[in-house]
């Protein structure tokens, strides 16, 4: 193996990605060393390229990396490592934002990563594009809504309980809707009056335009709700949230925080939840997720991907990429492969 490799390095807060050649880093015990094929820009990935968020410090030691998923071949394995194997295909989640530390050996914008083994899962056949597609945005509705929020797994449902998602566009947003169908729920959504076709498809028995001056008054009279979740975050999905809880009060869980005034009878669940799995409390979560939920899915083609378009230009299309993504001018996710 060469001795080096790319990456897309940010050289120091507000700099623009610089694509440099870095020492090959390996495998410690119960780590891989992983080939990446595929990067699909998260909106946290643009927000922390050029909206100075620092993801909870991962930014702090320049020059640093982004993004902590990918999907590529299994290059080294590292001592004690087992179920997975050199030339696996796989998609995998890393500790890139978690633990700033281990930033520059798993930032995952750059041709060879290192993850930990506990967080990977074979994709068998199933294209890299459509793995790292599916996986963060799947992961962070499905930590939000099992996790934090307790709407139990798939078919556990009775058909009759009702969720709501508001701003089910998004890649979370769909991936919530295709996850609670399966648990087994009635699914109410907000979503683009153009969208309606695609909600329908994916499940959701309602679709309310969340411009709609009377959005709220349509929901009410589709509610009540057993669980409320915003994939949008925004204050607005927020507060209307909040509103639909009255006068009992409860609880919704936002894929955003902020300052937001709601009432004291409600509380929001807003954690980083397409991290969970890293965190050691949910083990049980991330066993299920990497070794049977996700490889289901993918196998199975259990959800409808969200639109993608793949650009070309390896790693030095990321930053016009992460520009285009924070200006909110993309519909679907940008995917890059680092190897080209
Ligand atoms: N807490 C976490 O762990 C976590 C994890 C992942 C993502 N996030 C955050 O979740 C948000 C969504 O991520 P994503 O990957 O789903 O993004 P995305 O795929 O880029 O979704 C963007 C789409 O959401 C819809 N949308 C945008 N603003 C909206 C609004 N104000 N109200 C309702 N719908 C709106 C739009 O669709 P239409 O135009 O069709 O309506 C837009 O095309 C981002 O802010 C991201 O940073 C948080």
């Amino acid at each position: 193996m060469a001795s080096e490799h790319l990456a897309a390095l940010v050289p120091a807060a507000g700099k623009a990605l610089d694509v440099s050649s870095v020492p090959v880093n390996h495998p410690g015990p119960g780590e891989v060393l992983v080939r990446n094929h595929a990067i699909a820009i998260q909106p946290l990935d643009a927000k922390m390229l050029l909206g100075g968020y620092g993801g909870g410090g991962a930014l702090q030691n320049y020059p640093a990396l982004l993004g902590s998923s990918g999907a590529g071949i299994i290059e080294e394995l590292g001592e004690g490592v087992t179920g997975l194997t050199v030339g696996d295909r796989v998609v995998f989640d890393t500790r890139a934002i978690v633990d700033g530390s281990k930033n520059r050996r798993e930032g995952t914008w750059q041709q060879l990563v290192i993850s930990d083994a506990k967080t990977v899962a074979k994709i068998g056949d199933v294209a890299f594009e459509q793995a790292v597609l599916i996986n963060f945005p799947l992961e962070t509705a499905v930590a939000a809504l099992l996790l934090f929020l307790g709407v139990g797994k798939p078919g556990t449902g009775n058909g009759e309980a009702k969720a709501l998602v508001w701003g089910a566009g998004g890649a979370v947003g769909s991936y919530a809707v295709q996850f609670l169908r399966s648990v087994g729920y009635q699914v109410v959504v907000t979503a683009s009056s153009r969208d309606k076709e695609r909600q329908t498809r994916m499940g959701a028995s309602e679709t309310v335009d969340y411009k709609a001056p009377d959005a709220i008054e349509q929901l009410r009279a589709l509610g009540p709700f057993t669980y409320l979740f915003t994939a949008s975050g925004d204050p607005t999905s927020q507060k209307a949230l909040a509103s639909l809880l009255q006068p009992q009060g409860g609880r919704f869980a936002s894929v955003l925080g902020g300052e937001v005034d709601l009432p004291s009878n409600v509380e929001r669940v807003y954690k980083a939840f397409s991290q969970a799995a890293q965190q050691d409390e949910n083990s049980d979560f991330r066993a299920w997720w990497y070794r049977e939920y996700l490889p289901k899915v993918l196998q199975e083609k259990l959800v409808e991907p969200v639109q993608f378009t793949k650009i070309s230009g390896g790693l030095a299309a990321l930053q016009q990429a992460s520009e285009d993504v924070f200006s909110g001018k993309v519909r679907g996710k940008l995917v890059v492969d680092p190897q080209e």
